[in-house]
């Protein structure tokens, strides 16, 4: 029987309710629903931030520094400035003031990526730093122009190597605010006295990042406002930086991003929304600054190199007496983004004795920042096949070590886990896989092919934000917009927010619309940390129920829900109806036209994550993968992938299998091909461009199944955790696991290429 929804509770205290949505099985949540901006992405008509047209137009081409550290002594820019179309050449001669870029959280509405003043003085310090910004008619003319600028730098020594780096001591690293170094007992004595044990050192390299749609942002000023529609990953964010740096108020600037072509991390603040801004303050004209692919490697972060040490220590039985998992990654003096690597192995299993520790080295390059599963998605590298390692070193068949080291609690913070169905989701996705056919490591051979199975767990930490809030319009003809200042980055946002607000409110998915792309709706939503959707799924509920308190109102003694409150009724039948009797129902249009009233509009914040204080939240995978790898030419093939997760409850099974699969697809590039080349000489990074910095192409993507236990979460809003960052999590390991299973040869160097294995 349908039956009203009641409205949602604080489900995230103990004691709390869970969210009803999560048993309910009737609706929209669950079921699979397409991208609702599927045909218009199709048709071409979904406008990015390049694309809007504004009148008046420059174009913007950014010229960028070859030297690591030191300053500029001579610019000339007279040929530039007199070629055809140019409008104006901008550099530290002229650019306006500016003040230092917000640091990433350093504040809660901070989205820059270091925290340099742009263009504001000679100093270099990174090699690809902007040093001119060419603003003309077109962007031809702007791209020739920028050709002509010729500069003499006075270099300084620069520390560009990890050696040199390393040799100038290392500090302890921090993330979000807190230490990157836990000690529980004395691992090392614990390693020392075990009986069975393995001590490797790992290693992943630099990454950058190559979202499909290339960084760019349009942007003009009237007068003291500015307009600025950019691929975003944080609209208010970024919004409010640039205030700070202009100097101008929060509310003077508006920051739009309908669609994104992938952020992963990257879609923040750079220089390059601050200098477009700056040069169309300068031009009087609208700007359109469109990073070319190799000015995304120049100016945007990626993820930096690490250098990992894991030591276990196990008894005959398997059971961890101890786990060490420390190292050095790199970072510069501008930013505060250690790769924090070893955030999954924090809570990933249980052992008697723990030493954790990242530390820092710093090198003079751009700043790195988040990339997809920041931390985890290198840190299971090395914890995984680790224990691959071990297993082997044990005899023991890989998949029972994990589980015999799973925890009860949370390992280090003592904690109860909120929902954790990791053992099940191994022997779903063994059984499925067929892992019982994986053979000793090297005996299994094909023509010249030798093939291997490799498993790896995946964890990525639930995580809801301060700042979440929600505005609900209802109209008199029956329709409810929901806004929320959230993005739509391509991972179907707007999709899965769209059904469950209509679950939620009791209406058709065609009498409910979502805005969202935009500073001025409410709320500071970060896409980012997998934790978009929980952050407004606890926005909706909090106006959902300012909106019913409001209607009750509204409807007054003459409607059937007269003498009712809140708690007592739900969304029903395009209207609110008494829990225990839908009969007492009134719809919202005869509520509002009763009223005289043509729209309620319900506006609230989410209440504070106090559900993260009292529970170890996380998603959870079991990656498995095998592999072919040639014996002759040392290549590896994928064969195929499984991934069973354990994620909550998923929302829209169509727009999750493809997240959970896209995930993948980067974790295989992390695996075997994805390596930013960095001139230890001088810091350049020398494969600037998709020819030369490889990802997974279609060719080298097989067939990925993907299979999850959909076992909602009691205390999240939907009985839901992220999924943006668990995919990629753990598949590195398990390609690596794959490949020494086919080969014997452990490669422990990201990625796995041919001449590892020769
Ligand atoms: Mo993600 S690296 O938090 O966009």
């Amino acid at each position: 029987m349908k039956k009203a929804i009641e409205l949602a509770p604080d489900s995230w205290l103990p004691g709390g309710k869970p969210d009803p949505l999560i048993h309910h099985q009737h609706g929209h949540v669950g079921k699979p629903m397409s991208r609702i901006d599927g045909p218009l992405k199709v048709k071409g008509a979904a406008r990015f931030s390049a694309e809007f047209p504004l009148a008046d137009m420059t174009y913007a081409a950014v010229a960028f520094s070859t030297i690591a550290k030191g300053r500029i002594a001579a610019l000339d820019i007279k040929a530039a400035s007199e070629a055809p179309g140019v409008v104006l050449v901008m550099t530290h001669l002229n650019a306006p003031p500016m003040k230092p870029t917000p640091l990433f959280m350093t504040n809660a509405k901070a989205a820059g990526g270091d925290n340099l003043a742009v263009m504001q003085d000679d100093r270099i310090h990174w090699n690809g730093q902007p040093i001119a910004v060419v603003v003309a008619e077109t962007q031809e003319q702007a791209d020739h122009a920028k050709s002509l600028i010729r500069v003499e730098y006075e270099a300084e020594p620069a520390t560009t190597s990890l050696a040199a780096a390393k040799a100038q001591g290392t500090e302890p690293g921090q993330f979000m605010g807190e230490p990157l170094k836990l000690e529980i007992g004395d691992a090392e004595a614990q390693l020392a006295a075990a009986p069975h044990k393995i001590s490797v050192t790992y290693r992943t390299p630099r990454q950058n990042h190559n979202a499909i749609e290339p960084h760019a942002a349009t942007m003009a000023w009237n007068g003291e406002e500015l307009r600025v529609h950019d691929a975003s990953q944080g609209v208010a964010h970024t919004a409010w930086s640039l205030a700070k740096i202009f100097d101008i108020d929060e509310k003077q600037v508006n920051v739009t991003s309908p669609y994104v072509g992938g952020g992963f991390g990257s879609k923040c603040l750079w220089q390059h929304q601050v200098l477009g801004a700056a040069a169309a303050k300068l031009a009087g004209r609208p700007v359109r600054i469109a990073l070319s692919r190799e000015g995304v490697f120049r100016v945007v972060g990626g993820r930096g190199l690490t250098e990992q040490h894991v030591a276990i220590g196990a008894q005959p039985d398997g059971r961890f007496t101890s786990i060490i998992h420390t190292g050095v990654t790199v970072m510069t003096r501008h930013n505060a983004f250690p790769e924090p690597f070893i955030i999954a192995t924090r809570s990933g299993y249980a052992a008697d004795t723990f030493k954790l520790d990242v530390e820092v080295a710093y090198i003079d390059m751009a700043a790195n920042t988040f990339m997809r599963a920041p931390g985890e998605a290198v840190g299971t590298f090395g914890l995984e096949c680790a224990i691959d390692e071990l297993a082997e070193e044990l005899g023991m068949d890989p998949i029972e070590l994990r589980i015999r080291n799973e925890p009860e609690k949370d390992p280090t913070e003592g904690t109860p886990f909120s929902s954790r169905h990791i053992v099940e989701a191994y022997r779903a996705g063994a059984e499925r896989f067929g892992w019982s056919q994986r053979t000793a490591p090297g005996t299994r051979r094909e023509g010249e092919w030798l093939v291997g199975m490799g498993c790896a767990t995946g964890t990525y930490p639930y995580y809801r934000m301060p700042g979440g809030a929600a505005r609900i319009t209802l109209t008199r003809d029956g329709r409810a917009t929901v806004a929320v200042a959230a993005h739509e980055m391509g991972m179907g946002t707007a999709t899965v927010n769209l059904s469950v607000a209509a679950e939620r409110l009791g209406l058709p998915l065609h009498s409910v619309s979502i805005e969202y792309g935009d500073s001025t709706l409410p709320g500071v939503i970060l896409a980012g940390g997998s934790q978009q959707t929980a952050s407004i799924g606890a926005a909706v509920i909090a106006a959902q129920r300012v909106l019913v308190t409001e209607l009750l109102k509204l409807a007054g003694n003459d409607s059937p829900l007269a003498g009712l409150g809140a708690d007592q009724v739900g969304g029903y039948d395009a209207g609110l109806a008494k829990l225990d009797e839908p009969e007492r129902h009134e719809s919202y249009a005869s509520i509002l036209s009763r009223a005289g009233r043509d729209e309620v509009v319900a506006e609230a914040s989410a209440p504070a994550p106090l559900e993260l204080q009292h529970w170890s939240m996380h998603s959870y995978s079991a990656i498995f993968c095998e592999v072919r790898v040639n014996a002759v030419t040392g290549e590896t093939r994928v064969n195929r992938v499984l991934g069973s997760f354990d994620c909550g409850r998923i929302l829209n099974p169509k727009t999750a299998a493809s997240q959970f699969r896209g995930g993948i697809i980067m974790g295989l590039g992390l695996a075997l091909m994805e390596e930013t080349e960095f001139d230890e000489r001088n810091g350049r990074i020398m494969n600037a461009s998709l020819a030369d910095y490889h990802v997974p192409v279609h060719l080298d993507v097989p067939p990925i199944e993907v299979i999850w236990t959909d076992i909602a979460d009691p205390h999240t809003p939907m009985g839901a955790h992220g999924i943006g960052e668990i995919g990629i999590t753990g598949t590195g390991a398990a390609v690596a696991n794959a490949v020494y299973n086919a080969t014997g040869k452990r490669i422990r160097d990201l990625p796995v290429t041919l001449d590892k294995l020769m």
